[in-house]
C-alpha cells in the first residue's frame, strides 16, 4: 500500500487525546488575511451588492460547468473580476475582533486558510500584472515581485499545459497552514486542502455563470509556483492554479 495514503487519513483520536491546540493555549489567533504592505498599491474592486452578475440559475450553472482549456480573446470586465473574488473568497460576516470572518464559501472551524494570487493578463482597468486578493477590503494589492524580475510562463510552470497562458486571469491559490493549525493542530492537513476544493468548485460555477469557463489545475511544479507569488513553500505553499477565459461563442 502506498503510504501517503496515510495522510487522507484522520489521526486515530488517542493521537489528540494530549494535543493542546494554540487556541486552547490562549495564543492570538494569525491575521485573518496577509497583512497589506505599506504602500502597496491597491485596487478597489466593486462591491458585491453593486454587483448583478450571475443570475444563471444554479441548475444551469451545475448543468453546464465543465473543465474549459479553450479560451477567446475577449477581455474581463472588471465587474466579472470582481464577481470571481467574491464568490470565491468574499467576505459575509467579521468578528468584531477579526477572530474569524465568514466567506462565500465553507472551511472547516471557519479557519480560512488559502489566500488569492491573479496573474491578471486581459482584465478591464487592470495593468497587467501578478496581484493578491484582499478579502477584507474587496480589493486587489499589486503584489511584489521577489527582485523584480519580470514573471516566468504560468504554463511552463503548470507542465507545458500551453491553454494557461491565453486565460484572461488565472488563480493561484496558496495555504498558510498555520491559520488551520492553530485551532487544529496535526489535525489541519485534510481540512485545508477540502477548503480548498469549496473555493474551486465555486469559481467553476461563478464562471458558468457569466459565460466563462475555468480547468483546476494541480499538475504544476511546486518551487516555481512558489516561487512565482513569493511563497516561501514552509509558511505558505502554493496548492491549486485556475486560468479564466470568456468561453468563445
Ligand atoms: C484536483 C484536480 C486536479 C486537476 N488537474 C488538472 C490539470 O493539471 N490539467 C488539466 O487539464 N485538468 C486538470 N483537472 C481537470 C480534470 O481533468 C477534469 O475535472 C476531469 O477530466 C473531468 O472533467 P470535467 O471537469 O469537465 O467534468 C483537475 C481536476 C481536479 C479536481
Amino acid at each position: 500500500m502506498d503510504p501517503n495514503r496515510a495522510y487522507l487519513r484522520n489521526p486515530p483520536p488517542a493521537e489528540l487525546e494530549d494535543y493542546v491546540s494554540d487556541q486552547r493555549k490562549g495564543i492570538v489567533p494569525p491575521p485573518l488575511e496577509k497583512p497589506i504592505e505599506p504602500g502597496a498599491r491597491q485596487i478597489s474592486l466593486t462591491p458585491p451588492d453593486r454587483l448583478t452578475l450571475g443570475q444563471m440559475p444554479l441548475r444551469d450553472a451545475i448543468g453546464k460547468r465543465e473543465s474549459r482549456r479553450t479560451f477567446s480573446d475577449e477581455p474581463l470586465s472588471f465587474d466579472e473580476l470582481s464577481f470571481l473574488l467574491w464568490a470565491t473568497q468574499g467576505i459575509r460576516k467579521v468578528h468584531p475582533q477579526r477572530v474569524w470572518a465568514m466567506r462565500t464559501v465553507p472551511s472547516g472551524g471557519c479557519r480560512h486558510p488559502m489566500e488569492t494570487y491573479l496573474w491578471a493578463r486581459n482584465v478591464d482597468r487592470v495593468p497587467p500584472g501578478l496581484y493578491r486578493y484582499a478579502p477584507l477590503e474587496h480589493a486587489l494589492v499589486a503584489a511584489r515581485v521577489p527582485g523584480g524580475a519580470a514573471l516566468p510562463s504560468l504554463a511552463g510552470i503548470c507542465s507545458e499545459q500551453s491553454f494557461v497562458d491565453r486565460a484572461a486571469v488565472t488563480f493561484i491559490w496558496t495555504a498558510i497552514p498555520y491559520r488551520t493549525e492553530w485551532r487544529y493542530g496535526p489535525d489541519s492537513l485534510k481540512d485545508i486542502l477540502l477548503s480548498c476544493g469549496h473555493i474551486c468548485q465555486n469559481l467553476y460555477l461563478a464562471c458558468e455563470s457569466i459565460g466563462a469557463g475555468t480547468c483546476a489545475i494541480v499538475a504544476y511544479d511546486q518551487d516555481a509556483l512558489d516561487a512565482y507569488v513569493g511563497a516561501d513553500g514552509k509558511d505558505e505553499i502554493s496548492l491549486y492554479v485556475a486560468p479564466v477565459g470568456k468561453i468563445p461563442g
